[in-house]
């Protein structure tokens, strides 16, 4: 495979290439659905995938549609770009790190950072939800799961930042500079983490790399790739990702004033809020694979080795799977979302995004009434057609 075919699925699909589309592309989804369910691209030089039933099946079959492919930097493999037998074995030993006790035991944490949080900005009337709220928390967490020390963070979210960047246009420039931007950064968090496994090597602490560095797989340790590869998957996939979910839910909040004061009445719909808001607004939109032989999808047959994108935000909207798929239904049952993944995949952080996304509605709920978005304040989006969410979000609010 050549640079160029590697990348070919991040480049933008053109269907979504105007402010407008990249915060509302629900609706050229429907179309896509009806009218070219499964397609090949010739631009990007990848199939696109738009149906639940079809992307639920790709992701469910890691033979057929493999996951070694994509923005693999400098080609360290992370679980994230694994197969089976490798990806069950490391995957098993992180998983010990993501139970339910231990997620469960963060709830203190993140209850008192959100608190610390807004009391930075009670005092204002206003505030950025991105950069004063949903930004810090999750790096903050994850610095703290990792044991990254409270005076490294920015570093950390600088870093952070960077591994998730998509280019800002379709050139080969664009590209290259990415690429370049992506390998100073990695190598400048393999120097940091080096040192900091270096200093738990001696003296282990409660902490995920004192807890990688003592981890073994078939009697052989983990090698300092590989935990490097995991550590940086955590910041890449773990930061921005609950950045969206909690921006995106406060959007919703803002967008209707009744949902509000029923979720500041009744809390304990919460939890049923929140998957709403990951099914309406899914903060990846995409998920890629390369197919590992030929494979009929549809009426289309996908040759070995072609790229195969699945795009979970369409499928979320399939009237087919969801009743009344464009009507947000705060206590919707079932709701068989795609926006964590699938199968073997399944987003390992998903208890994590999910305690935040609680934890700072309940307190954000509480502690101020009427949060309403700052009527002509910017609200540029992501760049990435991958990501969905907005750079910035003032919101106005009562005490
Ligand atoms: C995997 C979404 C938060 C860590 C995934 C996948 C999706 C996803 C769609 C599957 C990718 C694939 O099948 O190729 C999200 C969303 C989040 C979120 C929407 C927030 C709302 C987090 C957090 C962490 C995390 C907080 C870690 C602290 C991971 C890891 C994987 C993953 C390690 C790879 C799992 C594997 O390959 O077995 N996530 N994620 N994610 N996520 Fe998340």
């Amino acid at each position: 495979m050549n640079k160029s075919e590697r990348y070919a699925n991040i480049i933008p699909m053109a269907e979504l290439n105007t402010k407008e589309k990249r915060l509302l592309p629900f609706p050229v989804f429907n179309q896509l659905r009806q009218t070219t369910p499964v397609r090949y691209d010739e631009s990007r030089g990848c199939w696109d995938v738009f149906r639940y039933e079809d992307i639920h099946r790709i992701l469910k079959d890691p033979v057929t549609f493999s996951s070694k492919r994509g923005l693999a930097v400098k080609d360290r493999e992370t679980i994230l770009t694994m197969d089976p037998p490798r990806h069950t074995q490391l995957r098993g030993l992180v998983n010990k790190a993501f139970t339910p006790k231990v997620i469960s035991d963060l709830a203190s944490r993140i209850s008192s950072i959100t608190d610390e949080l807004l009391d930075d900005v009670q005092i204002k009337e206003t505030m950025d939800i991105v950069s004063d709220l949903a930004v810090p928390l999750p790096v903050i967490m994850i610095a703290e799961l990792l044991g990254v020390p409270p005076e490294d963070r920015n570093l950390f979210k600088e870093w952070s930042d960077i591994l998730v960047k998509g280019p800002d246009q379709n050139t080969d420039e664009a590209f290259k500079q990415i690429i370049a931007e992506k390998e100073q950064a990695t190598d400048e968090l393999s120097d940091y983490f080096a040192r900091i496994a270096e200093q738990r090597r001696v003296e282990p602490k409660e902490d995920l790399i004192s807890l990688l560095l003592q981890a073994e797989v078939e009697g052989e340790k983990l090698s300092d790739k590989e935990i490097l590869g995991f550590s940086i998957l955590l910041l890449a996939a773990g930061n921005e990702t609950t950045t969206n979910l909690i921006t995106n839910a406060v959007r919703r909040l803002t967008e209707d004033i009744t949902l509000q004061q029923q979720l500041r009445d009744s809390p304990e719909l919460i939890p049923g809020f929140l998957e709403e808001v990951l099914r309406f607004y899914p903060p990846i939109q995409a998920i890629g694979r390369v197919a590992t032989q030929d494979v009929e999808i549809g009426d289309f047959l996908i040759t070995k080795g072609q790229q195969v994108v699945s795009w979970v935000a369409s499928a979320n909207r399939d009237e087919a799977k969801f009743a009344d798929p464009d009507t947000f239904i705060v206590d919707r049952k079932p709701n068989a979302h795609l926006s964590f993944g699938f199968g073997i995949h399944f987003c390992l952080g998903a208890p994590l995004a999910r305690l935040e996304g609680q934890i700072v509605m309940e307190t954000l709920l509480k502690r101020f009434r009427d949060i309403q978005f700052v009527t002509g304040s910017e609200m540029t989006y992501i760049q990435s057609p991958f990501v969905y969410g907005v750079k910035q979000y003032k919101v106005s609010f009562a005490r």
